[in-house]
């Protein structure tokens, strides 16, 4: 194992090498002469965390794609509320719904105590996502670093920008599309969704009143809707969980797509990549479930032309020293990491 992933590193080593797959300023080695061991020091805090809690690998995954979406990949998630900021944290898609922003800190402080003011919170989030992946058995890539902190954060962005559970494949490819990721990308990317889970209220629709036909998603498995909807009553409150990936919920892998086939995609988004006969999409999904070793490469390099988006490089922005705000901020808010979110210790797994 160890080997083959020296080999897909040493690959992806020599890909970067070549002119169509440099990113902007970012430079695998940018913290090599000052913060030489950052990445150990995120593994070692997540490896740590994710014994007890192997969600958060899945939700760590999820934060930097949220952070990415919304004015670029900026950290701009992680700040709070302010008198002059409006947190992004309380959009649609991310109230009640992100997680590990605690776990975030703790890197942080951890990332501070051997480096001080050397890395920034978005390559954090950035590092974190891959080493999530890997942790989960997932693939391993270089991570382009050398992003700064975001000074602002856009609430209305994130919920602009962020794609819904309920959107169509047209939509779905108007929202990656606008961050210039294709549709290769939007089917890689979707396939981060073999891990984690989802709460009710996000596919409910899809159970019991879709598009409001008075009846259930004809795309979704029969054998799952019973099992759902003894998940999700109707009218609850819509806080339960289920697995996004009905098979291996948290091993990283190619399973997520072969359920789309036996129409147990979770998601309506998840199921209309196959469910909406988009000739092109489909045929990727089909590559996908035939190779893994295809859908993997295409996720390393989805994740790095994500990791890429709107990034403040040389003296944009700043180095965050606490990454919920911003320097020299003088609310009076605290600037010590906290050790835990209430959101965090409410969600169970499953
Ligand atoms: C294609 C459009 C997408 C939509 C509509 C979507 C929507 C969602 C929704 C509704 C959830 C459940 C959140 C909750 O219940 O609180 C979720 C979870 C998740 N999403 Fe996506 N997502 C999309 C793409 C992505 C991408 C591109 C990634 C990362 C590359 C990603 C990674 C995840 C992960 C890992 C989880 C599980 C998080 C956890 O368990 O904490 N998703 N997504
Ligand atoms: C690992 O987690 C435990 C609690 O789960 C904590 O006591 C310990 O300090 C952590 N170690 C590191 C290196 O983060
Ligand atoms: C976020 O959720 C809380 C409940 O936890 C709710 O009170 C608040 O209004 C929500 N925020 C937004 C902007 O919808
Ligand atoms: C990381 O490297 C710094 C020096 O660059 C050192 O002070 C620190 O102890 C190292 N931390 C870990 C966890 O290896
Ligand atoms: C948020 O983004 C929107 C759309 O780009 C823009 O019109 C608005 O001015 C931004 N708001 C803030 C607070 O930056
Ligand atoms: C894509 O961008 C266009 C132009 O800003 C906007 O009108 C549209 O709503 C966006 N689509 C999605 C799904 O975000
Ligand atoms: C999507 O973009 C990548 C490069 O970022 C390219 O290799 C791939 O062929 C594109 N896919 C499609 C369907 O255009
Ligand atoms: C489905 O939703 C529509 C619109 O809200 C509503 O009129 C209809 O009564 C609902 N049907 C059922 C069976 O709940
Ligand atoms: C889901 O939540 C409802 C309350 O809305 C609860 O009664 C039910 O037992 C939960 N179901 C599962 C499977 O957790
Ligand atoms: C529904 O899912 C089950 C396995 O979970 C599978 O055996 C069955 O064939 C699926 N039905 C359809 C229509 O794909
Ligand atoms: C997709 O194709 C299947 C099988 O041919 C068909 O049953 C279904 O109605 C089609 N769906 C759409 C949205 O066209
Ligand atoms: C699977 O995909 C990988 C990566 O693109 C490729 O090298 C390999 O030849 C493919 N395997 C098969 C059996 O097509
Ligand atoms: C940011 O908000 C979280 C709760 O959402 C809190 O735990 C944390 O202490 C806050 N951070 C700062 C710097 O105020």
């Amino acid at each position: 194992m160890n080997s083959l992933r020296l080999t897909i590193c040493c690959v992806v080593a020599v890909l970067g090498a070549l002119p169509h797959f440099s990113f902007a300023q970012l430079d695998p080695s940018f913290y090599d002469s000052t913060c030489s061991n950052v990445s150990s020091i995120v593994r070692e805090v997540l490896s740590n965390v994710s014994q007890s809690d192997p969600r958060i690998l899945a939700s760590l995954i999820r934060l930097h794609f949220h952070d990415c979406f919304v004015q670029g990949c900026d950290a701009s998630i992680l700040l709070n509320d302010t008198d002059t900021i409006v947190s992004e944290q309380s959009a649609a898609p991310n109230n009640n719904s992100i997680r590990g922003l605690d776990v975030v800190n703790q890197i942080k402080t951890a990332v501070e105590n051997a480096c001080p003011g050397t890395v920034s919170c978005a390559d954090i989030l950035a590092l974190a996502a891959q080493i999530s992946s890997d942790l989960a058995s997932g693939p391993v890539w270089e991570v382009p670093l050398g992003r700064r902190d975001s000074l602002t954060a856009n609430q209305t962005l994130a919920n602009q920008n962020l794609p819904a559970p309920t959107f169509t494949i047209d939509q779905l490819i108007n929202s990656f599309g606008n961050q210039s990721l294709n549709i290769t990308d939007l089917v890689a990317l979707s396939g981060a969704h073999t891990i984690g889970r989802a709460q009710c209220r996000f596919f409910v629709d899809r159970l019991y009143n879709f598009s409001n036909t008075g009846n259930p998603d004809p795309t979704l498995n029969t054998t799952l809707l019973q099992s759902l909807q003894g998940i999700c009553p109707n009218g609850g409150p819509g806080t339960n969980l289920t697995n996004l990936d009905l098979t291996t919920p948290d091993t990283f892998d190619s399973n997520y797509y072969s359920n789309l086939q036996l129409q147990n995609g979770l998601l309506q988004s998840d199921q209309e990549l196959l469910s909406a006969n988009n000739t092109d999409i489909v045929a990727i999904v089909n590559n996908f479930i035939m190779n893994q070793t295809l859908f993997f490469e295409n996720f390393k390099a989805s994740m790095r032309k994500m990791g890429n988006i709107g990034v403040l490089t040389g003296s944009q922005g700043e180095i965050r020293s606490q990454c919920n705000s911003v320097n020299g901020n003088s609310s009076g808010l605290t600037t010590t990491a906290t050790k835990e979110s209430s959101q965090d210790s409410v969600v169970s797994s499953m």
